[in-house]
């Protein structure tokens, strides 16, 4: 089979500024993965390619690069997956939000800070079981889907607030830190939900969702996010700008049945937080201007009342 490989190519040393595109055109087999198509380009036409890769069995998590423009492993992806009779071309490129060293290899030191950051490690003062520690079934159900990460970074890759804000903890080290507030032997939750409700932290994310779709393990990274702040919330943890956000959205729904956008942020933030007024005033200036001006009063729509009872029945509020 015949296929296109374009593939992202800069090399520090040789004075390149910027990456540049390089179209390489290989003939692979039917079962070949895009890894194969790479280590055959590496291995027959060009040998100063660079890209990692160690298991090439989706186990190692080395292989992670962007193909057509999504974090995959590149070993288990295939191919003929992603090529038609019409279109045999495919782009690889480099995950994103790290920094790029050389081809498809990035530095992942920041990745692995913020990893460290959420002190990875069970924290107890229990004296040491006399042998050894038994897990309920429940909480190692809980636990197995997070402990799947192979430490890829798609994740980090894809996720659309690390494009923006480099400070973000990211959903790989998030996930991560579920993972030990999960634990029953660990005994730090209150630390722990302390320093996540910092900004930067758990609140940052947006539920893009594109963490959960380039996931190769099925870690779920943002159901776990959103499971951290099921927990900063219960343990108290409530006087955040995302955490007056949830609650806010969840009132103002379950009062009239459909969300004010003008309302949300000045309770979020408070009417007389002037500073924050004056920040969102060129949003509501636009929105005006655009004929998107949310409503003052509220407006129920009809049959709210039953939006509320489905509120108390489910007690999200
Ligand atoms: S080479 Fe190990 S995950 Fe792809």
């Amino acid at each position: 089979m015949h296929v296109d490989l374009n593939i992202a190519r800069f090399d520090p040393e040789s004075g390149e500024k910027k990456p540049y595109r390089e179209e390489f055109n290989i003939e692979v087999d039917e079962t070949s993965t895009v890894l194969d198509g790479l280590i055959k380009i590496r291995e027959e036409v060009d040998g100063t390619l660079g890209l990692r890769c160690s298991c090439r069995s989706a186990i190692c998590g080395s292989c992670a690069m962007r193909v057509n423009g999504k974090a995959v492993l590149a070993c288990n992806t295939k191919i003929s997956d992603l090529v038609s009779d019409e279109n045999k071309s495919i782009n690889v490129e480099p995950v994103g939000n790290m920094k790029l060293i050389k081809d498809l290899i990035v530095e992942f030191d920041t990745h692995w800070q913020k990893i460290k950051a959420i002190e990875p490690w069970v924290k107890t003062d229990a004296p040491p079981p006399e042998a050894e520690y038994i897990a309920s079934n429940e909480s190692m159900m809980e636990l197995i889907g997070v402990m799947g990460c192979i430490q890829c970074g798609a994740c980090v890759s894809d996720c659309t607030v690390l494009a923006v804000d480099e400070s973000f903890l990211g959903p790989a080290a998030l996930a991560k830190a579920y993972r030990f507030l999960a634990d029953p032997r660990d005994d730090a939750n209150n630390q722990r939900l302390k320093d996540l409700n910092e900004p930067a932290g758990m609140w940052d994310c947006t539920r893009c969702m594109q963490c959960v779709e380039v996931c190769p393990k099925g870690v779920d990274p943002m159901g776990r996010i959103m499971k951290l702040r099921d927990f900063a919330m219960e343990a108290g943890y409530k006087n955040t700008t995302g955490a007056r956000h949830a609650e806010v959205f969840s009132d103002i729904i379950k009062n009239n049945g459909v969300l004010n956008e003008f309302w949300l942020p000045v309770k979020t933030f408070g009417m007389f937080n002037i500073p924050e007024m004056l920040k969102l005033a060129p949003i509501g200036l636009k929105a005006m201007m655009r004929g998107k001006m949310p409503p003052i009063f509220y407006e129920k729509i009809p049959g709210s009342k039953n939006i509320t009872k489905l509120f108390e029945k489910t007690k999200v509020v």
